[in-house]
């Protein structure tokens, strides 16, 4: 099967969070599978100097305000992604100073309407034999970015002679839904009534992510239990009645691990490799972490961690709270992540106020977060939601015990450490309040665990050998595109 999977971002050239490193790695899963996979993504430098034996597919003509920067279709092999790829070379849209989505500033650009509008019309050009070489027969698109694809190929079959693909459409994260001023819909070219209630009009603004679930014939999203609580007004973001009405369209499919990028056995960038066989070597990867953290060398202390990016949805103020109470009971806590001003001068307080005990790094950094997840002992996720995560994946991955809210696919993923569950599935630590008294509850087992050696190894062996990888998701997505292709 030819499938056509649209995104903004792609791990490793390109990557703000977790959906860059589901686009890079579930190309290579689909393909193993036997899909006939390739991507299609904005021109951004990094992917662009990314594209090997790159051809020209197209000149393109987009409609309406889409045309005003020139624009070609380039094809070629993204080799660092294993995977085939078209790119849309629009130096206009995509080259700038900044990052994919806003400026150096933080300030989203203006014209994102028109940038990404692009990315979902040309996979509808594609839908319609733009390459006569390769038509998909399935298009799947993820997060607002290339949400208007299934409008734009709606719009298509108004007039196209012949089969049109049929769409898929995943939510990331329905918090972010690309959200513009209801003027802005007439640059877009779509016909008239698609701005409507039923439509991608949203209380007067034009707003991507609905024109992806009201328009794709399939709605996933990354976790059964996202699925469930997007379809409520706390965390439907005002899309839950939407989400209801197709709830028959709608399924939530866990994210895997990179196996290949993410795996303390060959990760060739931790100090020490190890496994849950050998765990003689996390022993060394937690010195050494320690060492270039000047943090106490102290085997004994558990060592927390965080790796996030520092935003209102990962609740990291509950860590904040809950940092002195951890540190007395003789804990230590690192943090690796970038984003809210005011998280990232708090968390650099508390490590100028306990050097000994309180590490932070801010800024993004790969192989740390890899030095960072394989030093520790526990890897902390306290959202206030979140559609599945995948640093507590790392965590179970890495023998890191993740300590999570039970939200979102946090609950679907870790199993809590009690008497009843030690010998049975625990995996980690789970809180249900959203406050830093539910977090040190949790973070109380944890403790309690750490000081009985045989059984935290006997949890930690125990999360390392659960399946991750991306062979089950990547199967749930087969089938559910088998079924919308006939
Ligand atoms: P989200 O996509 O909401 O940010 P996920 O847990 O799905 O959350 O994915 C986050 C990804 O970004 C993970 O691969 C994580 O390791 C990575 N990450 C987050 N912050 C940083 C950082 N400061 N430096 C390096 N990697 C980071
Ligand atoms: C989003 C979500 C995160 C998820 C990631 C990849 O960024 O916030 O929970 O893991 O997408 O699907």
């Amino acid at each position: 099967m030819r499938i056509l999977q649209v995104c903004a971002e792609i791990f490793p050239l390109l990557k703000t969070g977790g959906l860059a490193d589901v686009a890079g790695a579930l190309p290579s899963a689909l393909q193993d599978l036997g899909g006939d996979v390739r991507v299609l993504l904005p021109g951004f430098a990094p992917i662009l100097e990314g594209l090997e034996d790159a051809s020209l597919v197209a000149e393109l003509v987009p409609p309406g305000a889409l045309g005003t920067a020139p624009a070609r279709l380039l094809h070629g092999r993204l080799g660092a992604c294993n995977t085939e790829a078209y790119v849309i070379d629009a130096p206009g849209h995509y080259r700038r100073p900044g990052g994919p989505y806003a400026d150096g500033t933080h300030q989203p650009y203006p014209d994102n309407h028109l940038r990404f509008a692009l990315l979902g019309w040309t996979a509808a050009q594609l839908a319609m034999g733009l390459d006569p070489r390769w038509v998909p027969e399935l298009v799947h698109a993820h997060d607002w970015h290339a949400a208007l694809a299934p409008a734009y190929l709606r719009a298509a079959a108004l007039t196209h002679q012949g089969p049109l693909p049929a769409s898929v459409f995943t939510v990331h994260n329905l918090a972010y839904q690309g959200l513009f001023d209801g003027r802005h819909f007439a640059e877009l070219g779509l016909p008239d009534h698609f701005f409507a209630m039923h439509g991608v009009e949203f209380h007067g603004q034009l707003n991507f992510m609905k024109a992806g679930l009201y328009y794709a014939d399939r709605i996933t999203t990354v976790s059964p239990r996202y699925a469930l609580e997007i379809q409520e007004p706390e965390q439907g973001c005002g899309l839950d009645g939407l989400l209801r009405d197709r709830a028959h369209q709608l399924f939530g499919i866990l994210n895997g691990v990179d196996e290949a990028v993410w795996n303390p056995a060959t990760d060739a960038l931790l100090s020490a490799t190890y496994s849950a066989a050998q765990l003689a070597g996390k022993a060394r990867c937690k010195a050494a972490l320690q060492r270039e953290l000047g943090l106490r060398k102290a085997g004994r202390a558990p060592l927390f961690c965080v790796v996030s990016r520092l935003t209102e949805q990962k609740g990291l103020h509950l860590v904040l709270k809950a940092l002195p109470a951890l540190i007395e009971q003789g804990a230590q806590f690192a943090l690796l992540g970038s984003g809210d001003a005011g998280l990232e001068a708090a968390f650099a307080e508390a490590a100028h106020t306990h050097p000994e005990a309180v590490a932070v790094r801010l800024g993004y950094d790969e192989p740390f977060a890899h030095r960072l997840i394989a030093g520790s002992d526990v890897i902390m996720v306290p959202s206030h939601f979140e559609p599945c995560g995948l640093t507590q994946l790392y965590g179970l991955k890495y023998g890191t015990l993740p300590l999570v809210r039970r939200v979102g696919g946090l609950a679907d993923t870790v199993a809590d450490t009690r008497l009843e569950t030690l010998d049975h599935d625990a995996t980690g630590f789970v809180f249900d309040a959203f406050s830093a008294d539910g977090l040190l509850q949790a973070a109380a087992r944890a403790l309690a665990l750490y000081r009985r050696k045989a059984d935290w190894t006997l949890v930690q062996r125990r999360a390392m050998a659960l399946p991750c990888g991306w062979d089950v998701p990547a199967a749930h997505y087969l089938a559910l595109y088998r079924r919308l292709v006939t």
